[in-house]
């Protein structure tokens, strides 16, 4: 048995047969489909295979992103892709894979690592934990909208520069290329549906579904609230059946309409993180609370415990899993009541941290 190890090219057939067998027996398509950036030739060195001789064992993929948001720029390690041959379960092969991840996305420079998954205990015992926040929202009844010159299709020829001019609005994104962004729009079991302004413009746009992964659910959007407002109407009344859009928490204005109609709202997690460059995230924090005029954040690490707050309010986080939770939320400062009220209201000028990957990025 050898690796954790990258595969080498020529082996790229053999890992995704591997992949598309024990994860994609039932689907027409490779998975290479379905997570275009992720199984590509230049992310080899992001693969990790164990392998007996000829073959493949156990798998885990990384895929780094650049995460873009108001108050800091992450670098974020998406892992997926997480399986063992069913002989060979229950000897540490996964667990020694993803450790190998965590490695190589250190010595990336990453921030954290992200991933999804219902495992959740097989994952905390790797220093993962449920945090960050996803709103979503199940769209239960049609809903009018005032009457707009916008026009809706369900076609998916579109162009992908479209696409991307709106989803370089969005305040937290990923950093994508239009090429990337085209690769997406052809990914298997996607409905893309869009409105178009009367000079032809894109004025919003929703992806629903996305391999075998998040049917009826909308994971990626764009637009103006009111513009997207209307294309979700025009989808309710489309479908004939109830959908989900997935939001992050930080679209206040969305959120808002939304709640307004008949709708069933659910508050989750964004994800499973572990935070894997602590020094380097610490110092991002700490700069972007300087630019807001907090020069006193305190958060370090001390032997196994950290040491978090402002000025002289300070307390000590004994797990860095109730960190995670602290510094991307679903905790509530002011709820935990630890803090001076003062403290607090310094605390929400960026906390929790604003952060979110689109359905596209998660692997
Ligand atoms: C989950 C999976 C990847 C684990 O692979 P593995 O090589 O057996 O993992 P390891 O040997 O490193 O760890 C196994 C440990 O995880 C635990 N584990 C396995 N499945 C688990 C689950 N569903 N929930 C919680 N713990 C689990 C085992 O009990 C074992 O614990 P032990 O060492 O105390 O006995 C493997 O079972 C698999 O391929 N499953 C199908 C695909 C899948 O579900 N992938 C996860 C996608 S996020």
């Amino acid at each position: 048995m050898e690796g954790p190890r990258s595969p080498r090219e020529t082996e790229l057939p053999q890992v995704l047969d591997f992949l598309n067998k024990k994860l994609r027996s039932e689907a027409p398509w490779s998975i290479a489909a379905e997570y275009p950036t992720a199984f590509t030739p230049n992310n080899l060195h992001n693969m990790r295979i164990i392998a007996d001789e000829e073959r493949v064992l156990s798998h885990a993929v990384l895929k780094p992103l650049i995460i873009k948001s108001p108050h800091v720029i992450y670098k974020v390690a998406a892992i997926g892709s997480v399986v063992t041959d069913d002989q060979h379960r229950g000897q540490g092969l996964s667990t020694t894979v993803i450790k190998d991840c965590l490695r190589s996305a250190q010595e990336q420079s990453c921030d954290i690592a992200i991933l999804w998954t219902d495992l959740f205990d097989f994952y905390r015992r790797m220093g993962f934990e449920l945090a960050g926040s996803e709103i979503s929202f199940v769209i239960e009844d049609n809903f009018n909208m005032p009457v707009s010159n916008l026009s809706f299709s369900t076609d998916s020829k579109i162009a992908p520069d479209a696409i991307y001019r709106l989803y370089s609005q969005h305040s937290v994104n990923s950093v994508r290329s239009i090429e990337e962004t085209r690769k997406f729009l052809s990914i298997p079991q996607t409905q893309i549906y869009t409105a178009w302004e009367p000079n032809g413009q894109l004025a919003a746009y929703a992806i629903e579904g996305k391999g075998i992964d998040l049917g009826g659910y909308i994971h990626e959007w764009g637009g103006s609230t009111s513009k997207l407002l209307s294309l979700l109407s025009f989808i309710r009344a489309k479908k004939g059946t109830p959908f989900t859009i997935i939001c992050p928490k930080h679209s206040q204005n969305l959120i808002r309409e939304l709640e307004t109609r008949h709708v069933t709202k659910n508050s989750g997690f964004l994800g499973m993180i572990k935070i894997v460059n602590f020094e380097q995230l610490s110092a991002k924090i700490k700069r972007a609370f300087r630019a807001e005029g907090v020069a006193d954040f305190v958060l370090e690490k001390q032997g196994d415990h950290f040491v978090f707050g402002i000025g002289q309010d300070l307390y000590t986080i004994t797990h860095e899993t109730d960190m995670v939770r602290l510094l991307f939320g679903p905790i509530d400062y002011r709820a935990i009541g630890i803090f001076k009220e003062e403290t607090v209201a310094k605390f929400e000028k960026i906390m929790p941290l604003n952060l979110w990957v689109w359905g596209w990025d998660s692997i």
